[in-house]
Protein backbone atom coordinates (compact mmCIF):
# COMPACT_ATOMS: atom_id res chain seq x y z
CA UNK A 1 0.00 0.00 0.00
CA UNK A 2 1.51 3.48 -0.85
CA UNK A 3 1.31 6.31 1.91
CA UNK A 4 -0.71 9.22 1.87
CA UNK A 5 2.40 11.32 1.92
CA UNK A 6 3.92 9.73 -1.46
CA UNK A 7 -0.07 9.95 -2.74
CA UNK A 8 -0.09 13.08 -1.78
CA UNK A 9 3.56 14.12 -3.18
CA UNK A 10 2.34 12.32 -6.70
CA UNK A 11 -0.67 14.96 -6.52
CA UNK A 12 1.41 18.19 -5.93
CA UNK A 13 4.09 16.81 -8.36
CA UNK A 14 0.83 16.78 -11.12
CA UNK A 15 -0.48 20.65 -10.34
CA UNK A 16 3.20 22.09 -10.50
CA UNK A 17 4.29 20.51 -13.77
CA UNK A 18 0.96 21.32 -15.46
CA UNK A 19 0.34 24.67 -17.02
CA UNK A 20 -2.34 25.97 -16.33
CA UNK A 21 -1.64 29.63 -18.41
CA UNK A 22 -2.21 30.16 -21.76
CA UNK A 23 -4.15 32.95 -23.78
CA UNK A 24 -6.30 34.93 -23.27
CA UNK A 25 -4.54 35.17 -19.74
CA UNK A 26 -7.65 36.87 -18.13
CA UNK A 27 -9.37 33.51 -18.45
CA UNK A 28 -6.79 31.64 -17.64
CA UNK A 29 -5.00 32.97 -14.70
CA UNK A 30 -7.55 33.10 -12.41
CA UNK A 31 -7.75 29.02 -12.91
CA UNK A 32 -3.72 28.70 -12.39
CA UNK A 33 -4.54 30.77 -9.09
CA UNK A 34 -7.22 28.50 -7.69
CA UNK A 35 -5.38 25.33 -8.79
CA UNK A 36 -2.03 26.37 -7.70
CA UNK A 37 -2.99 27.86 -4.39
CA UNK A 38 -3.75 24.11 -3.60
CA UNK A 39 -6.30 23.53 -0.81
CA UNK A 40 -5.63 20.44 1.21
CA UNK A 41 -6.26 18.29 -2.38
CA UNK A 42 -8.77 15.74 -0.50
CA UNK A 43 -10.63 14.58 -3.64
CA UNK A 44 -7.79 13.52 -5.87
CA UNK A 45 -6.20 12.10 -2.53
CA UNK A 46 -9.03 9.64 -2.11
CA UNK A 47 -8.89 8.29 -5.98
CA UNK A 48 -5.61 7.53 -5.66
CA UNK A 49 -6.09 5.71 -2.26
CA UNK A 50 -9.14 4.33 -3.58
CA UNK A 51 -7.48 2.86 -6.32
CA UNK A 52 -4.16 1.65 -4.54
CA UNK A 53 -6.35 -0.26 -2.19
CA UNK A 54 -8.42 -2.17 -5.03
CA UNK A 55 -4.92 -3.24 -6.56
CA UNK A 56 -5.30 -0.58 -9.72
CA UNK A 57 -2.30 1.04 -11.63
CA UNK A 58 -2.20 5.00 -9.50
CA UNK A 59 -0.19 6.17 -12.78
CA UNK A 60 -3.61 5.66 -14.54
CA UNK A 61 -5.33 7.50 -11.95
CA UNK A 62 -3.90 10.71 -11.63
CA UNK A 63 -5.26 12.65 -14.55
CA UNK A 64 -8.65 11.53 -13.55
CA UNK A 65 -7.61 12.67 -10.06
CA UNK A 66 -6.70 16.08 -10.79
CA UNK A 67 -10.34 16.17 -12.84
CA UNK A 68 -11.75 15.63 -10.17
CA UNK A 69 -10.11 18.45 -8.56
CA UNK A 70 -10.17 20.97 -11.15
CA UNK A 71 -14.25 20.16 -10.81
CA UNK A 72 -14.15 20.80 -6.98
CA UNK A 73 -12.49 24.23 -7.25
CA UNK A 74 -14.60 25.27 -10.41
CA UNK A 75 -17.34 24.88 -7.69
CA UNK A 76 -15.94 26.68 -5.18
CA UNK A 77 -15.37 30.15 -7.82
CA UNK A 78 -19.09 30.10 -8.55
CA UNK A 79 -19.73 29.06 -5.15
CA UNK A 80 -18.11 32.17 -3.51
CA UNK A 81 -20.23 34.30 -5.65
CA UNK A 82 -23.16 32.43 -4.29
CA UNK A 83 -21.98 33.23 -0.61
CA UNK A 84 -20.61 36.63 -0.84
CA UNK A 85 -17.25 35.42 0.07
CA UNK A 86 -14.11 37.56 0.14
CA UNK A 87 -11.80 35.35 1.56
CA UNK A 88 -10.50 31.28 0.51
CA UNK A 89 -7.44 29.68 1.84
CA UNK A 90 -6.17 32.36 3.09
CA UNK A 91 -6.66 35.07 -0.10
CA UNK A 92 -8.80 36.80 -2.05
CA UNK A 93 -11.66 35.02 -3.55
CA UNK A 94 -11.86 34.81 -7.36
CA UNK A 95 -14.43 37.22 -7.49
CA UNK A 96 -12.96 39.97 -5.32
CA UNK A 97 -9.87 39.65 -6.85
CA UNK A 98 -10.96 40.03 -10.37
CA UNK A 99 -14.36 40.18 -10.49
CA UNK A 100 -17.71 38.38 -11.03
CA UNK A 101 -17.97 37.66 -14.86
CA UNK A 102 -14.16 36.79 -14.64
CA UNK A 103 -15.49 33.94 -11.98
CA UNK A 104 -18.22 32.57 -13.96
CA UNK A 105 -16.11 32.61 -17.04
CA UNK A 106 -13.33 30.67 -15.65
CA UNK A 107 -15.36 28.83 -13.39
CA UNK A 108 -17.04 27.54 -16.76
CA UNK A 109 -13.84 26.83 -18.16
CA UNK A 110 -12.78 24.52 -15.49
CA UNK A 111 -15.52 22.70 -15.22
CA UNK A 112 -14.86 21.61 -19.31
CA UNK A 113 -10.89 20.97 -17.97
CA UNK A 114 -12.31 18.72 -14.97
CA UNK A 115 -14.03 16.59 -17.76
CA UNK A 116 -10.93 16.70 -20.46
CA UNK A 117 -8.81 14.78 -17.01
CA UNK A 118 -11.57 12.65 -16.05
CA UNK A 119 -12.22 11.51 -19.28
CA UNK A 120 -8.07 10.25 -19.35
CA UNK A 121 -8.82 6.88 -19.02
CA UNK A 122 -8.80 3.50 -20.54
CA UNK A 123 -11.55 3.87 -23.62
CA UNK A 124 -13.37 0.83 -22.25
CA UNK A 125 -13.95 2.27 -18.23
CA UNK A 126 -15.06 5.87 -19.93
CA UNK A 127 -19.24 5.16 -20.59
CA UNK A 128 -19.06 4.13 -16.43
CA UNK A 129 -16.69 6.81 -15.22
CA UNK A 130 -18.82 9.69 -17.56
CA UNK A 131 -22.14 8.39 -16.29
CA UNK A 132 -20.44 8.83 -12.39
CA UNK A 133 -19.04 11.64 -13.46
CA UNK A 134 -22.08 13.53 -14.67
CA UNK A 135 -24.56 12.62 -12.28
CA UNK A 136 -22.40 13.75 -9.38
CA UNK A 137 -21.82 17.08 -10.82
CA UNK A 138 -25.42 17.47 -11.56
CA UNK A 139 -26.46 16.60 -7.64
CA UNK A 140 -23.75 19.13 -6.38
CA UNK A 141 -25.81 21.59 -8.56
CA UNK A 142 -29.51 20.14 -6.94
CA UNK A 143 -27.17 20.45 -3.51
CA UNK A 144 -26.32 23.80 -4.04
CA UNK A 145 -29.62 25.11 -5.16
CA UNK A 146 -30.88 24.13 -1.85
CA UNK A 147 -28.21 25.48 0.17
CA UNK A 148 -29.77 28.53 -1.06
CA UNK A 149 -33.06 27.52 -0.87
CA UNK A 150 -32.67 27.15 2.90
CA UNK A 151 -31.59 30.53 3.33
CA UNK A 152 -34.41 31.96 2.94
CA UNK A 153 -37.07 28.87 4.02
CA UNK A 154 -38.39 29.28 7.25
CA UNK A 155 -38.95 25.38 8.03
CA UNK A 156 -35.80 23.37 7.22
CA UNK A 157 -35.35 20.17 9.07
CA UNK A 158 -31.81 18.04 10.10
CA UNK A 159 -32.69 15.79 7.88
CA UNK A 160 -33.67 18.06 5.13
CA UNK A 161 -30.16 19.74 5.98
CA UNK A 162 -28.97 16.16 5.55
CA UNK A 163 -29.88 15.79 2.20
CA UNK A 164 -28.43 19.20 0.96
CA UNK A 165 -24.72 18.32 2.35
CA UNK A 166 -25.01 15.08 0.34
CA UNK A 167 -25.60 16.38 -2.41
CA UNK A 168 -23.50 19.85 -2.22
CA UNK A 169 -20.44 18.07 -0.46
CA UNK A 170 -20.55 14.08 0.35
CA UNK A 171 -21.57 13.34 -3.12
CA UNK A 172 -18.23 14.23 -4.48
CA UNK A 173 -16.07 12.42 -2.08
CA UNK A 174 -17.62 9.36 -2.60
CA UNK A 175 -17.72 9.94 -6.24
CA UNK A 176 -14.12 10.36 -5.85
CA UNK A 177 -13.79 6.86 -4.23
CA UNK A 178 -16.06 4.95 -6.23
CA UNK A 179 -13.71 6.64 -9.35
CA UNK A 180 -10.40 5.01 -7.98
CA UNK A 181 -12.51 1.21 -7.56
CA UNK A 182 -13.81 1.82 -10.88
CA UNK A 183 -10.08 2.74 -12.66
CA UNK A 184 -8.84 -0.19 -10.20
CA UNK A 185 -11.22 -2.72 -12.49
CA UNK A 186 -12.80 -3.64 -8.91
CA UNK A 187 -16.03 -5.56 -8.94
CA UNK A 188 -18.99 -3.41 -8.23
CA UNK A 189 -20.07 -4.58 -5.39
CA UNK A 190 -16.53 -3.11 -3.58
CA UNK A 191 -17.46 -0.20 -5.99
CA UNK A 192 -20.63 0.60 -4.11
CA UNK A 193 -19.30 0.01 -0.43
CA UNK A 194 -16.69 2.25 -1.29
CA UNK A 195 -19.28 4.61 -2.57
CA UNK A 196 -21.33 4.80 0.96
CA UNK A 197 -18.06 4.89 3.23
CA UNK A 198 -17.32 8.18 1.37
CA UNK A 199 -20.94 9.98 1.80
CA UNK A 200 -20.94 9.03 5.10
CA UNK A 201 -17.26 10.52 5.67
CA UNK A 202 -18.63 13.65 3.32
CA UNK A 203 -21.51 14.14 5.70
CA UNK A 204 -18.96 14.64 8.76
CA UNK A 205 -16.79 16.47 6.65
CA UNK A 206 -19.29 19.27 5.58
CA UNK A 207 -20.01 19.17 9.26
CA UNK A 208 -16.87 20.18 10.39
CA UNK A 209 -16.66 22.91 7.50
CA UNK A 210 -19.66 24.25 9.26
CA UNK A 211 -18.48 23.45 12.95
CA UNK A 212 -14.93 25.64 11.63
CA UNK A 213 -17.60 28.26 9.71
CA UNK A 214 -18.05 29.40 13.28
CA UNK A 215 -15.53 28.09 15.90
CA UNK A 216 -12.70 27.69 13.50
CA UNK A 217 -9.36 29.70 14.23
CA UNK A 218 -9.31 32.29 11.19
CA UNK A 219 -5.61 32.07 10.63
CA UNK A 220 -5.82 28.36 10.15
CA UNK A 221 -9.20 28.55 8.19
CA UNK A 222 -8.46 30.19 5.29
CA UNK A 223 -12.18 31.79 4.89
CA UNK A 224 -14.48 34.30 6.65
CA UNK A 225 -15.53 33.21 10.06
CA UNK A 226 -19.07 33.46 10.75
CA UNK A 227 -20.03 33.74 7.14
CA UNK A 228 -22.79 31.17 7.18
CA UNK A 229 -24.11 32.82 10.17
CA UNK A 230 -24.01 36.12 7.89
CA UNK A 231 -26.39 34.52 4.52
CA UNK A 232 -28.40 33.02 7.06
CA UNK A 233 -27.05 29.27 6.05
CA UNK A 234 -29.06 26.54 7.46
CA UNK A 235 -26.18 24.74 9.10
CA UNK A 236 -26.50 21.28 11.43
CA UNK A 237 -25.43 24.13 14.25
CA UNK A 238 -28.53 26.56 13.64
CA UNK A 239 -31.13 23.40 13.31
CA UNK A 240 -30.00 22.31 16.66
CA UNK A 241 -30.05 25.61 18.04
CA UNK A 242 -33.58 26.25 17.14
CA UNK A 243 -34.49 22.94 18.39
CA UNK A 244 -33.13 23.08 21.48
CA UNK A 245 -34.05 27.29 22.16
CA UNK A 246 -36.68 28.21 24.74
CA UNK A 247 -38.38 31.63 25.27
CA UNK A 248 -36.14 34.97 24.29
CA UNK A 249 -33.11 33.11 22.99
CA UNK A 250 -35.31 31.52 20.06
CA UNK A 251 -36.55 34.90 19.71
CA UNK A 252 -33.68 36.04 19.45
CA UNK A 253 -32.38 33.11 17.07
CA UNK A 254 -35.19 33.59 14.58
CA UNK A 255 -34.89 37.68 14.49
CA UNK A 256 -31.29 37.49 13.57
CA UNK A 257 -31.94 34.55 11.00
CA UNK A 258 -35.09 36.25 9.27
CA UNK A 259 -33.25 39.57 8.72
CA UNK A 260 -31.65 40.31 5.22
CA UNK A 261 -27.61 41.01 5.21
CA UNK A 262 -28.09 42.43 8.73
CA UNK A 263 -25.93 42.44 11.88
CA UNK A 264 -23.15 42.26 10.93
CA UNK A 265 -20.15 41.63 13.59
CA UNK A 266 -23.07 41.63 15.79
CA UNK A 267 -25.35 39.47 14.84
CA UNK A 268 -22.04 36.59 14.26
CA UNK A 269 -21.31 37.69 18.29
CA UNK A 270 -25.05 37.06 18.97
CA UNK A 271 -25.24 33.90 17.91
CA UNK A 272 -22.04 32.39 18.13
CA UNK A 273 -22.82 33.58 22.29
CA UNK A 274 -26.36 31.41 21.50
CA UNK A 275 -24.59 28.57 20.05
CA UNK A 276 -22.37 28.04 23.20
CA UNK A 277 -25.39 28.69 25.62
CA UNK A 278 -26.97 25.77 23.68
CA UNK A 279 -23.41 23.30 23.45
CA UNK A 280 -24.10 23.11 19.60
CA UNK A 281 -19.91 22.61 19.44
CA UNK A 282 -19.91 19.18 21.40
CA UNK A 283 -23.35 18.53 19.63
CA UNK A 284 -22.22 18.67 16.08
CA UNK A 285 -18.46 16.84 17.33
CA UNK A 286 -21.03 14.18 18.27
CA UNK A 287 -22.59 14.04 14.90
CA UNK A 288 -19.95 14.14 13.35
CA UNK A 289 -18.58 10.96 15.21
CA UNK A 290 -21.98 9.42 14.76
CA UNK A 291 -20.77 9.62 11.04
CA UNK A 292 -17.25 8.47 11.49
CA UNK A 293 -19.03 5.19 13.20
CA UNK A 294 -21.13 4.22 10.15
CA UNK A 295 -18.34 4.68 7.78
CA UNK A 296 -15.91 2.60 10.01
CA UNK A 297 -18.82 -0.13 9.92
CA UNK A 298 -18.80 0.33 5.88
CA UNK A 299 -15.18 0.48 5.53
CA UNK A 300 -14.58 -3.30 7.83
CA UNK A 301 -17.63 -4.85 5.59
CA UNK A 302 -15.16 -4.71 2.68
CA UNK A 303 -13.55 -7.52 4.49
CA UNK A 304 -10.33 -6.33 4.60
CA UNK A 305 -7.59 -6.30 7.37
CA UNK A 306 -6.67 -3.00 8.97
CA UNK A 307 -3.29 -2.83 7.64
CA UNK A 308 -4.97 -2.26 4.09
CA UNK A 309 -7.64 0.42 5.05
CA UNK A 310 -5.15 2.26 7.83
CA UNK A 311 -4.16 4.85 5.44
CA UNK A 312 -7.87 5.87 4.06
CA UNK A 313 -8.69 5.62 8.20
CA UNK A 314 -6.55 8.01 9.20
CA UNK A 315 -6.76 10.31 5.98
CA UNK A 316 -10.44 10.51 7.29
CA UNK A 317 -10.02 11.14 10.79
CA UNK A 318 -7.24 13.93 9.72
CA UNK A 319 -9.89 15.89 7.79
CA UNK A 320 -12.34 15.26 9.99
CA UNK A 321 -10.36 16.57 12.90
CA UNK A 322 -9.11 19.25 10.56
CA UNK A 323 -8.03 22.84 11.45
CA UNK A 324 -8.74 24.41 7.39
C1 LIG B 1 -14.49 23.33 0.69
O1 LIG B 1 -13.81 22.14 0.46
C2 LIG B 1 -15.92 23.12 0.32
C3 LIG B 1 -16.59 22.12 1.16
C4 LIG B 1 -17.18 21.11 0.65
C5 LIG B 1 -16.61 22.27 2.60
P1 LIG B 1 -12.37 21.87 1.07
O2 LIG B 1 -12.41 22.11 2.55
O3 LIG B 1 -11.92 20.54 0.62
O4 LIG B 1 -11.51 23.02 0.40
P2 LIG B 1 -9.98 23.06 -0.04
O5 LIG B 1 -9.93 22.58 -1.44
O6 LIG B 1 -9.18 22.23 0.90
O7 LIG B 1 -9.60 24.51 0.04
C1 LIG C 1 -19.48 24.00 -0.18
O1 LIG C 1 -20.24 24.46 0.82
C2 LIG C 1 -20.14 23.17 -1.20
C3 LIG C 1 -19.60 23.39 -2.56
C4 LIG C 1 -18.68 24.25 -2.86
C5 LIG C 1 -20.14 22.58 -3.63
P1 LIG C 1 -19.70 25.76 1.58
O2 LIG C 1 -20.25 26.99 0.96
O3 LIG C 1 -19.91 25.55 3.03
O4 LIG C 1 -18.11 25.72 1.28
P2 LIG C 1 -17.09 26.81 1.78
O5 LIG C 1 -17.26 26.93 3.27
O6 LIG C 1 -17.42 28.08 1.06
O7 LIG C 1 -15.74 26.25 1.41
MG1 LIG D 1 -19.21 28.82 0.53
MG1 LIG E 1 -21.91 27.46 -0.23
MG1 LIG F 1 -18.59 26.28 4.58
Amino acid sequence: MASLSTLQQRISDAFATAIFVREPAALYEPIAYSLELGGKRLRPLLVLLSCDLFGGDIDHAIDPAMGVEIFHNFTLLHDDIMDNALLRRGKKTVFTKWNQNTAILSGDTMFVMAYEYVSRTDPSLLPEVLQLFNETARQVCEGQQFDMDFERRELVTIPDYLMMIRLKTAVLIACSLKLGAILAKTDPANATLIYDFGIEMGLAFQLQDDLLDVFGDPAKFGKAIGGDITTNKKTFLYLKAFELARGETRTRLTEYFSGDGFGGQLKIDGITGIYRELNIREITRREIENHLGRAMTILESLGYEPAKTMELTRLMHDMVGRER
